[in-house]
């Protein structure tokens, strides 16, 4: 149901259509009023976006509708989808007064490096439907901001050819699927691509429902005719991503029988042989055959929390998926504090899920998060303009960041807490 006219902010549409927190959301009285008009740049030009949402409408327009719903949407009712962007929303920011805050430091520690901005990018599988080489894109745009790039098992450029973006710190994220000889394989050679820190997914065992997506498919792997004459009308999407044909899932390729190697096949026997017997056993077991750093992601129980601190992890990223999994979870958010009271700095706390603005950023760390990952703010800016857009949704962030510790009256990120949050 669409109360409004117009398109509103992300979270406020999710909520608005869900029912989720809707009377917490915060809702502009002018956009309330619809006058004046107003709309999101949905252009070309990457310099006019001025927010995530921008880069956001700018990727709406340029991505056929299967792939944009690849990107955006979440699992069933997409109530997960919705608290994401919602759980933010229960937090107001209480600033402090006359404060000298001429200089701002965003800088943040992670394992023991530090990094010039408090957040890294997620991993996200297939991006190779945004943009050519899409992850070593997004590692040029992370080494060039210092940050972390997290990079998918799923993902579509070799492991090595993102190991090789010069000053990256590139972290591997692993999914557990087959033979353990598989899993193996990818942690030895993520070892041998000097990645410096492996995260162990483990919220995907069965593959969310994401019944929109489907209804783009007249069946498995075959688009409906619909879809596809509907990508004939993104000739600039098809020409800056299909030109060096299908997309693959170049790490796992090998690793897959052969019968299973094309594109939509390898990824059906993915997903048919995730391993449902993964366990706090197993998880151990690769912990140790991992000489770095070692996350797990996927965790929303503070009770795992403690199991993953128990099993000798490093750090523990509180996610739903980016509300691609189970539906109806709560949110990272909603559990960090309790996560940060129980572990205390036991574990590094990494938090994502639903980040498009510098104060949503803010409000984790004041909740205790050591870092945030965001997941589609820079898939929005890839789809937007691929390498310079990423950046440019990096540089949102960092602006919004900066501006927003001044007014808030706060002269680093290592300085909130709780005393800068207001229910
Ligand atoms: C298109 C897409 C693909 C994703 N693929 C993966 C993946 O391969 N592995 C993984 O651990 N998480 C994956 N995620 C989840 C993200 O790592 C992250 O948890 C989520 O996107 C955070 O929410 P946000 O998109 O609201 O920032 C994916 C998310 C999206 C949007």
């Amino acid at each position: 149901m669409r109360l409004f006219p117009r398109p509103l902010p992300s979270h406020v549409q999710a909520a608005v259509e869900t029912g989720v927190d809707a009377a917490q959301i915060a809702q502009s009285p002018i956009e309330e009023r619809n006058s004046p008009a107003r709309r999101f740049y949905a252009g070309r030009n990457l310099a006019r976006a001025r927010t995530i949402e921008d880069l956001r409408a700018m990727a709406h327009r340029r991505l056929p509708a299967f792939a944009l719903e690849y990107l955006e949407g979440g699992a069933e009712d997409e109530a997960t989808l919705a608290r994401n962007l919602s759980a933010y929303a229960r937090y107001r920011l209480l600033p402090k007064a006359l404060v000298d805050v001429s200089h701002r430091d965003q800088s943040v520690a992670l394992f023991e490096r530090s990094m010039p901005l408090p957040f890294a990018i997620a991993p996200t599988g297939l991006n190779g439907l945004f943009w050519r080489k899409a992850d070593v894109l997004l590692a040029r745009a992370a080494a060039e901001a210092g940050i972390p790039f997290i990079q998918s098992s799923m993902s579509n450029d070799p492991i090595e050819d993102v190991a090789a973006v010069p000053d990256l710190r590139h972290w591997w994220q692993l999914y557990v699927f087959g033979e353990p000889s598989i899993r193996e394989a990818l942690i030895a050679r993520a070892e041998r691509a000097q990645c410096e820190a492996l995260v162990l997914t483990i919220d995907a065992q069965f593959y969310g429902d994401r019944e929109w997506e489907q209804r783009r498919f007249a069946h498995p792997g075959r688009l409906t005719l619909a879809s596809i004459l509907e990508c004939a009308l993104h000739p600039q999407w098809a020409a800056t991503t299909l030109s060096g044909g299908m997309p693959s899932f170049a790490n796992l390729v090998d690793l897959l029988p052969k019968a299973h190697r094309r594109f939509f096949d390898g990824a059906f026997w993915i997903r048919a042989h995730m391993d449902h017997r993964l366990d706090w056993k197993e998880a151990a077991r690769l912990r140790k055959l991992w000489p770095r750093r070692f996350l797990i992601k996927g965790l929303l129980d503070p009770a795992d929390a403690e199991k993953a601190a128990a099993i000798g992890a490093d750090g523990v990223i509180l996610s739903n998926h980016g509300g691609r999994q189970l539906d109806w979870t709560v949110s990272g958010l909603d559990v960090l504090p309790d996560v940060r009271r129980r572990i205390g700095n036991r574990l590094t706390v990494i938090v994502d899920g639903g980040v498009r603005r510098g104060t949503d950023i803010l409000k984790a760390f004041a909740l205790g998060a050591d870092a945030v990952l965001v997941g589609r703010a820079p898939l929005y800016g890839l789809s937007a303009g691929g390498r310079k857009g990423v950046t440019r949704a990096i540089d949102i962030l960092r602006d919004e960041i900066d501006l927003d510790l001044g007014l808030l009256g706060a002269r680093s990120i290592n300085e909130l807490g709780p005393q800068f949050l207001a229910r």
